[in-house]
């Protein structure tokens, strides 16, 4: 039997010796390489892309991007003037001033990074929404940060219900023939003539910089507050955990709806001055490699269910390109299965570097790290500076493998600051003021490894993408075929995890397959695609505790046929 730890492969990598640097490591030492360490501000955008510019990387390439009708690069210096550019844009078409909510809504294109560095730039809190979303789901994140301004396309317009976001005064357009008013701007023709110098806002550490809304297993989805010092810790991650260098070719596959193509799309490897590859359009295999071949990627960060189709669709489609150039590969977002590993190592003869974080938590945690062996079915190791530990649910640290929950040390630096509009949410994140309650379960091995067990809640990933059940749950109540509603996630080989449902219909509803299709369709159409469900199964009624609450524990034991456990709070 293969042994079930992956020695380190040999290389020069940034990170060395990973028990010196948790013994040595001080955060202050990263900090000393920002414009705050002499001023006391700073601007993440700054010292993302001008910093670069006026250093010897100001030729070299900052951005590839490339999609089904455009291929283009961006130099450091072009990035600078093109998001001097955008800020130009958004100062003098809107009101937008420092603090206030502007949305990215809209499919990867290089304008989406522009106007994300120039409102960064402006230091406006950007909010990037994943251009899936539909209409409800668009409204609620508009509505709950009252958002002041977004740039949209005009095939996504419809689906921001403008009139009943009063706060909304100005939709930034990229497309063509666009028609300009009071409320409408043409972002790209503006672009033509806006100046390419501006004066960055200087902030202090504590200022806000992204809003991601992400969800729980209950209520609406929660906007989660980063604050300029993240950045101290999404540079540091990216040099000992993706272990860029400058000659690397970075690939981070996530989109920037997502704290992935934020922190390691953008952030990450632009503060470490590397250059990026984007991918615009859709997954396809082909596109895939074909990107990797094309631009010499070296370094890979993806999910496992993009590893898992590739994998699927087996060799005959690697073989048709030269995959050589890469070195590392990285994978985020859900547990990565031993079975992708060794296709990694069979296909790439390279091991797949499993990470561990959460929006909340900004960047990197938990990881692999390239210095050290890998325990198959195991994250990794804390990044050095980060304490990471389980917890009993009074917030006591439990020994090594014991199951609890995983837990961080309160403080590190990519740490969300707030819950929008919710201190109360935010609060209830952290145990006796100390830890960090992660809300999955896992255990720590004597080595110090740490072991992913699943959700205590009932959070579903499915594709890597986070779906807050109640969510759902709620848009399947506003069908009016539907009375009860109960959502879980339910395992699947590809996709992690698939939306299933369970549904309770009105009197005079018969449950058929048209029903079925019809009740699919109205959560793609109201919340997006990846929140719908991809199976449904009628019931004539839904457990519920007492006081009502679906019992989704009871659905899942059903579905797996599993014991359901204590059912002493479930109604007759
Ligand atoms: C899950 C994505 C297992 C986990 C950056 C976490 C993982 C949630 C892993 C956060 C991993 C993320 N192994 N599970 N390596 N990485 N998760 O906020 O349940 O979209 O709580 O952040 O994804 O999802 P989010």
């Amino acid at each position: 039997m293969e042994s079930k730890v992956l020695p380190v492969i040999q290389g020069d990598y940034t990170l060395k010796d990973y028990d010196q640097m948790v013994k040595n490591f001080s955060w202050e030492d990263v900090e000393k390489e920002f414009s705050w360490h002499e001023t006391g501000l700073i601007n993440i955008a700054h010292e993302a892309v001008d910093r670069h510019a006026s250093s010897y990387r100001k030729n070299k390439v900052a951005l590839y991007y490339k999609d089904a009708s455009r291929k283009e690069a961006y130099t450091y210096n072009e990035m600078k003037r093109m998001s001097n550019k955008a800020a130009n844009v958004l100062l003098n078409h809107s009101t937008l001033q420092k603090g206030d909510r502007f949305f990215i809504f809209m499919p990867r294109s290089p304008e989406l990074y522009f106007a994300l560095l120039g409102a960064l730039k402006m230091g406006v809190i950007v909010g990037p929404l994943f251009e899936a979303f539909m209409e409800g789901a668009v409204y609620d994140r508009l509505s709950d940060s009252e958002a002041k301004a977004i740039i949209t396309t005009p095939e996504l317009l419809d689906r921001i219900p403008l009139d009943r976001l009063p706060h909304l005064e100005t939709v930034f357009l990229v497309g063509d023939s666009i028609e300009e008013s009071d409320k409408f701007v043409d972002f790209n023709k503006k672009m033509k003539d806006a100046s390419m110098h501006f004066e960055v806002e200087w902030l202090d550490r504590e200022s806000p910089t992204v809003l991601h809304y992400t969800s729980g297993s209950t209520g609406k989805p929660k906007g989660v507050l980063h604050v300029q010092e993240a950045m101290v810790q999404q540079l540091q991650t990216t040099r000992w955990v993706l272990d860029l260098h400058d000659e690397d070719i970075f690939w981070c596959t996530a989109d920037p709806g997502w704290v992935t193509g934020t922190a390691y799309g953008v952030f990450g490897p632009m503060l470490a001055g590397a250059t990026s590859v984007i991918v615009g359009g859709r997954f396809s295999i082909d596109t895939w490699y074909e990107a990797i071949q094309d631009y010499g990627v070296t370094v890979w960060y993806s999910a496992p269910t993009a590893f898992r189709m590739l994998m699927g669709a087996g060799v005959g489609p690697m073989e048709k390109y030269d995959l050589s150039s890469l070195r590392h590969i990285l994978s985020v977002g859900e547990p990565l299965n031993p079975e992708v590993i060794r296709w990694g190592m069979d296909v790439f003869k390279m091991r797949i570097h499993d990470t561990w974080w959460m929006t909340e938590t900004g960047a990197q945690t938990i990881c692999n790290f390239a210095c050290l062996p890998i325990k198959l079915g195991s994250m990794g190791k804390p990044v050095p500076g980060i304490e990471a530990a389980i917890v009993d649910d009074q917030g006591n640290v439990l020994p090594p493998n014991r199951m609890g929950n995983l837990a961080i040390k309160k403080g590190w630096p990519a740490m969300m600051r707030q819950i929008w509009n919710n201190p109360e949410k935010y609060e209830s994140y952290f145990m006796n003021d100390e830890w960090y309650v992660s809300g999955d379960s896992a255990y720590m091995d004597e080595d110090g490894y740490f072991f992913f067990q699943g959700r205590v809640d009932d959070v579903i990933m499915t594709s890597g993408e986070r779906v807050g059940p109640f969510e759902v749950e709620s848009k399947l109540l506003e069908h009016p075929a539907i009375v009860e509603a109960g959502v879980i996630g339910k395992p699947d080989p590809v996709r992690g995890e698939i939306i299933k449902a369970f549904v309770a219909l009105h009197e005079g509803y018969e449950p058929t397959e048209e029903l079925e299709d019809d009740i699919k369709q109205f959560v793609k159409k109201e919340l997006s695609a990846h929140a719908a469900p991809r199976e449904i199964e009628f019931k004539d009624k839904l457990p519920k505790t007492r006081s009502g609450k679906i019992m989704r524990r009871v659905l899942k034991a059903w579905e797996l046929n599993l014991p359901a456990g204590d059912l002493s709070t479930m109604e007759d």
